[in-house]
C-alpha cells in the first residue's frame, strides 16, 4: 500500500512576551481537562507573559511555529530552575505542550532539540521531567531525546478526585570540564 508523506513546515524561536496569549491558550485545556499537568488554574495572559520573561532571564523559552498558518504558535517549550537550593543551579526542570490535536508531526523533537542546545549554550548541565502516569506521549518524546527514568513518585499529586503517580527522567545536557562554569 502506498504510504502517504506528510511534510509539515514548523520553525522554533525564541519567545516572547508577545506569546503569552497563544502560550497561554495552548495550556489551558491541559491545566482545565487533564493531570498532565498539577496546576488547578489556568494562568492568566499576564501571568504567562510573566513566565516567559522569567524563563527567557536565566533558562529558555520557545515557541513552535507552523508556517503553514501564518507562523501561528502551535507549541512551546521552556526551561526553568531544578531546585532553588544552590548547588542545583546547573540543573533545570523542562516541559513542553503542543497544542491538542497536533501530535506526532516531529514539533516535540523539533522544539526539544533547540531548547537543549540554548540550555547547554547557557551552561547548564541537567535537565529533568516529571510526567503525571500514564503519558505515552511524553515519555515516548523523552527517551527517543535520551532521557533515562530516574525513579517514580506514587501518589503523589490529587487532581480530578484521584491520587496520580509522577515519574521522573533526565538527561545530560552538556559535558564540559568541572568546576562548572556558572550558567549565563
Ligand atoms: C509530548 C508531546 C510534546 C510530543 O510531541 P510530538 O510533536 O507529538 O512529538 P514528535 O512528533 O516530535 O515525536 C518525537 C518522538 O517522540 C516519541 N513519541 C511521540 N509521541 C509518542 C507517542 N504517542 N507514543 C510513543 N512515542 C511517542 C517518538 O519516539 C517520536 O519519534 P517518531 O515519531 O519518529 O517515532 C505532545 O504529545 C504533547 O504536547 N502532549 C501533551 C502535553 C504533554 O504531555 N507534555 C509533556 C508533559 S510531561
Amino acid at each position: 500500500m502506498a504510504k502517504l508523506l506528510i511534510i509539515v513546515v514548523m520553525k522554533v524561536r525564541a519567545a516572547t512576551e508577545g506569546d503569552a496569549a497563544a502560550c497561554a491558550a495552548i495550556y489551558a485545556p491541559y491545566v482545565t481537562d487533564t493531570a498532565i499537568t498539577f496546576e488547578l488554574e489556568p494562568p492568566t495572559i499576564e501571568e504567562m507573559a510573566e513566565r516567559i520573561a522569567a524563563a527567557e532571564r536565566a533558562h529558555a523559552w520557545l515557541v513552535l511555529e507552523d508556517l503553514e498558518d501564518d507562523g501561528r504558535v502551535v507549541g512551546y517549550a521552556y526551561g526553568g530552575p531544578y531546585k532553588a537550593r544552590a548547588a542545583y543551579r546547573w540543573s533545570c526542570e523542562v516541559s513542553i505542550y503542543l497544542e491538542a490535536g497536533r501530535r506526532r508531526t516531529g514539533g516535540g523533537r523539533q522544539l526539544y532539540e533547540a531548547l537543549f542546545a540554548r540550555l547547554a549554550e547557557r551552561g547548564y548541565r541537567t535537565a529533568v521531567a516529571g510526567m503525571t502516569l500514564p503519558n505515552e506521549a511524553s515519555a515516548g518524546l523523552h527517551r527517543a531525546l535520551g532521557f533515562e527514568p530516574v525513579g517514580t513518585y506514587r501518589r503523589i499529586g490529587w487532581k480530578h478526585g484521584r491520587w496520580h503517580d509522577v515519574a521522573w527522567m533526565q538527561r545530560t545536557l552538556a559535558e564540559a570540564a568541572d568546576p562548572p562554569a556558572e550558567p549565563r
